[in-house]
């Protein structure tokens, strides 16, 4: 950031909308000093404390962990947190923010996400592991590991969900937060319900639903590729005994040390 930046004021333009008193949305311009750093939602916290504080957005962590913050910042969903502001107002020194797409909104920046998480618990996104849980660990391949392509990592913001154009159309469908989830679950060596899960996946808003629009990819903010998860699923899908079948011979030798 040069000096000229650091003087710079910028306008923040929000969307606002209160169902309680608005007919529809509309959007509202705040101008903002920019400091070397700032992000959009230090933008956002210098707005709510000096100048309107009916502005209303999620936030905890910011640090890109809770996944509180996801908003549609420019156009794309994204970590309000992680979004540094000088990168979204080289243009013409306008940064537009707005809720999360496709999902209603309970004011401004807040969306009620109520979809999203009935979707995450349809593929059951907690580990069932064996009956007979080792002493000390678990051993795991670093194959093993690898397949799962961080698939961990997601941090159920959402960025991703409210990006698929198949969830504006149908809210029934899983969509990628929650297969990825049920990827990553169906891949761990220590699961034993990967073709109950993979039965899951399959129904009518499952893994048939997904039309690789890819939108899923370019939205998450931890770079983690739902898309291929999808793939992953659809394959598994067909072949679930077999794989059921190869899961319980792998977790007789769970507890052994792994050949180098
Ligand atoms: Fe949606 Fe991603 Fe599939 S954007 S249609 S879940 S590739």
């Amino acid at each position: 950031m040069s000096n000229n930046d650091i003087q710079r004021t910028v306008t923040v333009r929000i969307q606002r909308f209160n169902p309680d008193v608005d007919k529809k949305p509309h959007m509202q311009d705040y101008q903002v000093k920019m400091w070397p750093g700032m992000t959009i939602l230090d933008a956002l916290h210098e707005i709510k404390t000096h100048q309107d504080g009916s502005v209303t957005y999620r936030r905890s962590c910011r640090h890109g962990i809770c996944g509180s913050c996801a908003m549609h910042i420019n156009g794309r969903n994204t970590l309000a947190c992680k979004t540094p502001i000088i990168n979204e107002v080289q243009k013409n020194d306008t940064v537009t923010i707005g809720p999360l797409p496709y999902l209603p909104v309970i004011k401004d920046m807040v969306v009620d996400r109520t979809s999203f998480w009935e979707q995450y618990l349809r593929v059951k996104p907690w580990l069932l592991p064996p009956n007979d849980i080792p002493e000390k660990e678990f051993r795991m391949s670093q194959e093993e590991v690898d397949a799962l392509h961080d698939a961990e990592a997601c941090i159920m913001c959402g960025a991703c969900y409210s990006s698929c154009a198949v969830i504006g159309l149908n809210k029934k469908y899983l969509g990628p937060h929650a297969l990825l989830k049920a990827f990553l679950r169906v891949l761990d060596p220590r699961d034993t319900a990967p073709a109950e899960r993979l039965e899951i996946v399959s129904q009518a808003d499952g893994v048939a639903r997904c039309h690789t629009i890819f939108n899923c990819i370019d939205a998450c903010p931890k770079g983690l590729n739902p898309t291929q998860a999808i793939e992953t699923l659809r394959k598994l899908a067909q072949k679930r005994q077999k794989y059921e079948e190869a899961r319980r011979e792998r977790q007789k030798h769970l507890n052994e040390p792994i050949p180098s």
